[in-house]
């Protein structure tokens, strides 16, 4: 989703801030843009467009010399994704430049109360800010201007502000949608995210909501302040910068989605080596009580996450012993259910920023409820706002389709319940490691994989079918080949088919079959038949135990209950291949985003 870069000091602005919108592309957009003050001629220069960010680098004019500027990469809320849309936006008379990532949602209100003779040039709620900053201003000091600007606009934002005016100065202010400062030798680093603070920040900072900050050049050096609406100072609460450029890197790889793919067997050996101590698993005792405490747990999350929070929910209940429920986060916001007492919620979120969890989450918290974050971004929001939250490990996730965040994801919430579990079933450090082999075993015959792709997905659509966890695998699948590959994919638990969509099966219609649970192995044989018999190409997935001699892709055996984070490998690879077949743009799926920070 929408990405901010801004800059201020003694190094290169466009440099810095034209490198960190490249490392912000993973996250989708449609447009991007810069501004910034050109030192010879005292102008502000704007360079903005539908499409990539190469584009911008190859037009760029790197003779202009400049230190101070914002950037931006947009995902079309507000009006199509062209020129006029593209960020940044100046306010009416033009003093104001402005990047905006979130939502205003009483900007029509805004422009019948403060600006009804305004002529906007573009559709976006943006051009409002700028414009009512620059309305202030006649009569307020710029400060004063954008805070009263702050306290009347309503939605989410994180806004990077220049006054042509006082070119010395940056000014940025958030509200629901993140925004970070990082500080280095040279100068301050202001976005959305902290991928594009690596390389030029020593220590960082999420800025909290309703905070505005200022950040101004002097002469050799630079200042920053951190204030609230009001003018007063917050506290702040700097964090060194651990990140290294190569950890965001491809390594070799074709793909950021190959490479995370790759990547899962040392995230569960990371997640093994993080949680467990002197041959003991523990987590932190503040989540630990909240969900040892509770009598129902309500699990939120979206998309892949919400997968990953079906599998937690037998976690739960079959480890833990503790009935839990998995809701979408979009519905739950604003349709929230009878609750039991005594429950508890656990958010799961890849970013920890998804605007439909931070919804549900603040609900929820102004109730009394106790909240959990499973993120793998410890800095992000929802790990800040909920009373305690556990790291998943699995690295910088850079492909929009998420792969071994999934997987770390599962990995916690099987420690959580693990630890939660009176009667330990099994010896988790064992498991857990044939699980990493496992993955290995098959990430190393990722060519054969390939190989089947290309025989048996050539339809415009697809099935996944499986019963129990090998159905909630089957959801994931499902999402992950369409997303990426763009096939028509659903994902359906074995046995529902006969109940009417099986009338979609005609001869050579694609039926990947997932089979790793002895108890439903006859059962989904016999829905493999079914489907077989009605034409369908079907491709079998199962763990040896359980597997037939004409099983297509036949996995080594992990205890049932791991086989998820084992049976999802080989789904990852069959959308990695088609879309890499069909050439799709497989890192930057269309329409998509890496961080959904809009409702
Ligand atoms: C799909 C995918 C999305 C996310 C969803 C929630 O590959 O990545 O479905 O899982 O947008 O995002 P997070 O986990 O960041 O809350």
């Amino acid at each position: 989703m929408c990405g901010i870069v801004g800059y201020i000091g003694h190094r290169k602005a466009s440099d810095i801030i034209l490198s960190g919108l490249e490392k912000l592309e993973y996250r989708g957009y449609d447009s991007c843009g810069i501004c910034f003050l050109d030192d010879l001629s005292h102008d502000f220069v704007m360079y903005k467009d539908k499409g990539r960010v190469r584009h911008l680098i190859d037009d760029f004019d790197y003779s202009m010399s400049n230190h101070l500027g914002i950037g931006h990469t947009r995902w079309a809320t507000h009006g199509k994704p062209n020129q006029i849309n593209s960020h940044p936006h100046f306010s009416w008379n033009q003093r104001f430049a402005l990047v905006h990532n979130g939502v205003i949602e009483n900007y029509k209100e805004l422009i019948a109360k403060y600006l009804p003779n305004a002529d906007f040039v573009s559709e976006t709620d943006t051009e409002v800010i700028a414009t009512l900053i620059e309305h202030f201003s006649n009569t307020l000091s710029v400060e004063e201007a954008i805070r009263k600007t702050l306290s009347l606009i309503e939605g989410s934002y994180a806004l990077l502000i220049l006054d042509t005016q006082h070119p010395e100065f940056i000014y940025a202010a958030k509200n629901k949608s993140p925004l970070l400062i990082g500080v280095g030798e040279k100068g301050v680093t202001l976005a959305s995210d902290v991928m594009a603070l690596v390389g030029n920040a020593d220590k960082y900072m999420p800025i909290e909501d309703k905070t505005f900050t200022v950040v101004e050049k002097t002469e050799d050096s630079y200042q920053y302040r951190l204030c609230d609406i009001i003018g007063s100072p917050v506290e702040e609460s700097f964090m060194e910068m651990n990140i290294v450029l190569e950890e965001i890197g491809k390594a070799g790889y074709s793909h950021y989605m190959l490479k995370e793919i790759c990547e899962q067997p040392s995230v569960v050996r990371k997640i093994i080596s993080k949680y467990m101590n002197d041959d003991v698993f523990s987590i932190d005792p503040k989540a630990l009580s909240i969900v040892q405490n509770a009598k129902r747990i309500y699990i939120i999350a979206a998309g892949t996450s919400m997968h990953a929070g079906y599998v937690g929910k037998y976690y739960f209940e079959n480890i833990a012993k503790v009935p839990a429920e998995v809701f979408i986060a979009s519905e739950f916001a604003y349709n929230m259910p009878l609750l039991v007492e005594n429950c508890a919620f656990v958010f799961i979120s890849q970013s920890g920023e998804t605007a439909d969890l931070r919804a549900c989450l603040v609900n929820v918290k102004a109730l009394g409820y106790p909240t959990l974050t499973i993120t793998n971004v410890p800095t992000s929001t929802l790990a800040r706002e909920a009373d305690a939250f556990l790291e998943i490990f699995a690295g910088p996730e850079i492909a929009v389709a998420s792969t071994k965040a999934y997987v770390g994801q599962v990995a916690i919430l099987l420690v959580v319940a693990y630890v939660m579990a009176k009667k330990k079933p099994f010896d988790l450090h064992h498991e857990l490691s044939r699980v990493a082999v496992a993955m290995e075993a098959i990430i190393d015959k990722r060519e054969y994989v390939h190989s089947l792709v290309g025989e048996k997905l050539t339809k415009r659509n697809c099935f996944y079918i499986g019963r129990g966890l090998d159905y909630y695998t089957c959801l994931e699948a499902a999402l992950k080949l369409k997303e990426i590959s763009y096939i028509q994919t659903e994902g359906f638990a074995a046995g529902e088919l006969k109940h009417g969509t099986i009338a979609l099966i005609e001869d050579g219609v694609p039926v990947i079959a997932i089979i790793s649970q002895h108890a439903i192995n006859n059962n989904t044989r016999a829905n493999i038949r079914e489907v077989h018999s009605r034409g369908a190409e079907v491709l079998v997935i199962s763990l040896n135990n359980v597997s037939e001699l004409t099983d297509e892709i036949v996995l080594m055996d992990v205890h049932e209950s791991l086989s998820p984070m084992v049976t999802v490998i080989p789904t990852q690879l069959i959308s990695f291949y088609s879309a890499l077949d069909l050439g799709k743009d497989i890192d930057k799926p269309r329409n998509l985003a890496k961080s959904v920070t809009v409702e």
